[in-house]
């Protein structure tokens, strides 16, 4: 079947608009990220991965993770965690914060969460890992899916015993980074494996990793079967990656590129309070004004700024002309009142016992 990214297809009962899934990405998926995602073309956002224990321990940044806005549908928010109970708990959560669908991460390669037996380590304990979807799937009426990768080890083709045992306990998409936990970032994403998994599962398969371009994009599709593709690093301060793949590609002009990096700067303190948002952005300088769109020293300069006031006075001197893009972009953004708020939780999900 040959799937063009404009088609609908749909998770469980969610009706996704196209066929391009922007990536969860700690430290970058910030509803910003999300929204502006959602306006260049992903057809489905997803949070970046949110501790389970952080949930249960009510702890404040982390249910700040669990903010919905009325633009993001549909969206998926991440937990991660390795007790069946603790995760359904936490799905109960994420489905009164306002989510669609609720996914876990089985295939995050740090430390910190593998020695907790939670993300890719789950990809060894297959008995655990379909424990955890099960409680999660008999815990809410979403659907649930699960992100993984290949397996631990280099080789390993794990992913393909797994996914089909996970979709047996309740799992109604698998999304596949095919690289393994051991490889990090190195080496390519051996898609092969994703086309192995479509052909075992009966449920829709996301393709994760190495798409960066409309050409990439419909050779993973066509050659896999899968029905969606994933969009992570290519997208970072980069919605224009977006586009392309969508067949909207243009050049930005250098308003567009600090108009839309003015936007996301604001939303975000909007979101983390200043004092958080001021070093959180500063990695997202380089990634809008990179691609040969302002030279390097410009980047330099805005880092080394010491409030984002004056970061933003720096960006409107270099591009004048984005104040009036700004503008046009904000007035389109829906009332900020239309959020999902966490106070608005149910009492007896949010610190109610
Ligand atoms: C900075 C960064 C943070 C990430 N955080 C997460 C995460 O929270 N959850 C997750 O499932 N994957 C995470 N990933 C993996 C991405 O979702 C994606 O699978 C991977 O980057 C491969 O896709 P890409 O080549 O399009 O970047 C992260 C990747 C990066 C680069």
């Amino acid at each position: 079947m040959n799937i063009q990214l404009r088609d609908h297809w749909s998770i469980g009962g969610v009706e996704i608009p196209s066929r391009l899934v922007l990536a969860p990405m700690a430290g970058v998926s910030v509803q910003a990220f999300r929204r502006q995602g959602r306006r260049y073309g992903a057809g489905l956002v997803c949070s970046e991965m949110v501790s389970v224990a952080g949930i249960q321990h009510r702890n404040e940044r982390t249910l700040g993770y669990l903010r919905v806005g009325a633009d993001e549908h549909p969206l998926a928010i991440q937990i991660f965690g390795s007790d069946p109970v603790a995760m359904a708990e936490a799905a109960r959560m994420v489905e009164a914060a306002g989510a669609d669908i609720v996914d876990m991460n089985f295939g995050c390669p740090v430390k910190k969460v593998t020695k907790t037996g939670a993300g890719a380590s789950l990809l060894d304990d297959p008995g655990l890992a379909c424990r955890i979807t099960e409680a999660v799937a008999t815990a809410t009426p979403l659907p649930v899916s699960v992100k993984m990768r290949r397996g631990v080890e280099n080789g390993s083709r794990t992913c393909l015993s797994v996914g089909p045992r996970l979709v047996g306990a309740g799992a109604a998409s698998l999304t596949l980074h095919p690289r393994s936990a051991k490889q990090m970032y190195t080496g390519t994403a051996d898609h092969s494996l994703t086309g192995e998994l479509v052909s075992l599962v009966d449920v829709p398969v996301i393709a994760s990793g190495d798409v960066t371009s409309r050409a990439k994009a419909q050779s993973v599709l066509a050659t896999t079967g899968a029905s969606a593709v994933m969009v992570g690093r290519a997208a970072q301060g980069n919605p224009w990656a977006l586009a392309e793949i969508m067949g909207d590609g243009h050049e930005p002009t250098r308003e567009e590129v600090v108009a839309e990096l003015l936007l996301f700067m604001r939303e975000t303190i909007r979101e983390l309070g200043e004092h958080r948002a001021t070093g959180f952005l500063k990695k997202f300088y380089g990634w809008y004004l990179g691609h040969g769109r302002f030279p390097r020293p410009f980047k330099q300069e805005l880092v080394m700024l010491r409030t984002l006031d004056e970061v933003e006075t720096r960006l409107l001197a270099a591009a004048p002309g984005a104040r009036e893009v700004l503008e046009r972009l904000e007035a389109e953004l829906p009332d900020p009142e239309s959020e999902v708020l966490l106070d608005s939780l149910p009492i007896s999900i949010y610190g109610g016992g």
